[in-house]
């Protein structure tokens, strides 16, 4: 199957997925809302919704499999507008399969969750397979009912109209990219400007999106085909340690206070993903300790942009980056400094190109900044003048100071400053 397409590819996982299918050769289409960009621009993009099966039977003809993944993913928005929600995840998804049955897609792969495991009754054993029986009645989210009701189409389109399926449910990841709504980048954020972390009695296996990004490249194999998958993170931890986590890695002293639980909250049940490494290969691999601090090298520097964002100023900063989390956008003039991040300029960010690209490991270049001389300059002024008033800023400072010896050696050969935010 070397023809797929991603919906939903403008998202947080979406974006992950398009990464780790182009990596490993296959040809993606991308699909998202107009107005919703695509992070690379070595691959076809389509602005289209997944509210007509006309333009998506279009973008399906040709494609061997379609990753559906677009969706009301935000819980709270899915309680606040459930109308919208189930618009979005059972219409949508309805349409998605009648528009790849009428162009003979091979396979449809859907995004569920392992919030479906909220439907499993209570004295159900653990840990909790695709086996465990759900009950309807149990679901306590019209999210999760989406995604349960998604998952019965698929099992439909199968058994009456022959379109072969795959379910992965997901586990509650993070990392690179994530939405702000989503409880690590939320606490990073607080933390970053001082405010209190607000934390549950809670605890979650979070999965380093790069792990869940992996498995979809394996969910291809002819074994999965008809197959339901977990995909769980592999430790357990709780939203106290996540905040506490945080406050160490920011470096502030931010209270962390008790609050109540959400309605309808995904209780954390043990979920194994033993199919998964047995069928697929695939386990999770990413510590949460280490994914935690790839996610706070990708905030802080995607922070440090934003609050940088001029017309066309220079942005270009210098983070330890882990040698997983390098994306290459080949049309990207500049090389890297093996271990940094940089970014284009804030023009080059507004036309959808801006996301952080880490270096890919030439071990030749040195890092430079796509702004003229004279920008350079004036930008070295401005910055000298804010950057001692903004508490990112000292973050990036104190972070720069923390960071390994052999990427500050580096950056030192190639004369670039530390961190250097223009
Ligand atoms: N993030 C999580 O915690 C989580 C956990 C388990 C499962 N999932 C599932 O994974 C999938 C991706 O989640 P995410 O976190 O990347 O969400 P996201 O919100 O970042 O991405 C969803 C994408 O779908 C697009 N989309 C929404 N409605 C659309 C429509 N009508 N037509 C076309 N595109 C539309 C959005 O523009 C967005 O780019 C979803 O199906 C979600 O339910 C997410």
């Amino acid at each position: 199957m070397d023809k797929v397409l991603v919906t939903g590819a403008g998202g947080f996982i979406g974006s992950h997925v398009v990464d780790a299918l182009v990596e490993s050769g296959k040809r993606v289409t991308a699909l998202d809302r107009p107005g919703v960009p695509i992070h690379r621009r070595d691959l076809r993009p389509i602005a289209a919704t997944i509210d007509d099966v006309d333009d998506l039977a279009r973008a399906c003809a040709g494609q061997d499999a379609v990753f559906h993944l677009a969706a009301v993913s935000d819980v709270n928005r899915a309680y606040a507008d459930p109308v919208a929600c189930v618009r979005a995840n059972v219409l949508g998804t309805a349409n998605v399969l009648e528009a790849a049955r009428r162009a003979g897609v091979a396979r449809v792969i859907l995004a569920s969750t392992v919030w479906v495991y909220n439907a499993a009754p209570d004295d159900a054993s653990e840990p909790l397979s695709e086996c465990t029986p759900l009950n309807v009645d149990r679901a306590s989210h019209v999210y999760t009912s989406s995604k349960l009701a998604g998952e019965m189409l698929l099992a439909d389109w199968h058994r009456f109209y022959g379109l072969p399926y795959t379910v992965l449910r997901y586990g509650i990841p993070y990392g690179p990219r994530m939405r702000d709504e989503l409880v690590i980048a939320k606490f990073i954020r607080r933390a970053l400007a001082g405010e209190p972390l607000s934390v549950s009695q809670a605890s979650r296996h979070f999965l380093y999106v790069g792990d869940l990004a992996r498995a979809h490249v394996s969910a291809l194999r002819d074994v999965a085909a008809g197959q339901t998958y977990n995909l769980e993170g592999s430790e357990l931890v709780t939203i106290r340690e996540v905040a506490e986590a945080v406050r160490d890695l920011v470096g502030r002293d931010v209270a962390i206070e008790e609050m109540p639980p959400r309605p309808g909250d995904y209780r954390d049940r043990v979920v194994t993903s033993a199919k998964a490494k047995h069928d697929l290969g695939w386990e999770a691999e990413v510590p949460f300790a280490e994914g935690l601090r790839r996610t706070f090298n990708w905030f802080l520097a995607t922070a440090l942009h934003r609050e940088r964002s001029r017309p066309n100023a220079a942005i270009e900063v210098a983070l330890p980056c882990a040698d997983q989390d390098r994306t290459r956008i080949p049309s990207n003039p500049a090389p890297l400094l093996p271990g940094c991040v940089r970014f284009g300029t804030s023009r080059e960010v507004e036309g959808g190109r801006g996301r952080p690209e880490t270096d890919p490991g030439d071990g030749q270049a040195a890092a430079r900044s796509v702004s003229t001389a004279a920008q350079r300059s004036r930008n070295r002024r401005r910055r000298s003048a804010s950057a001692t008033r903004s508490p990112l800023v000292a973050t990036a400072r104190k972070y720069w100071r923390c960071s390994s010896k052999a990427v500050q050696n580096r950056a030192a050969a190639a004369k670039l400053p530390n961190p250097r935010i223009g």
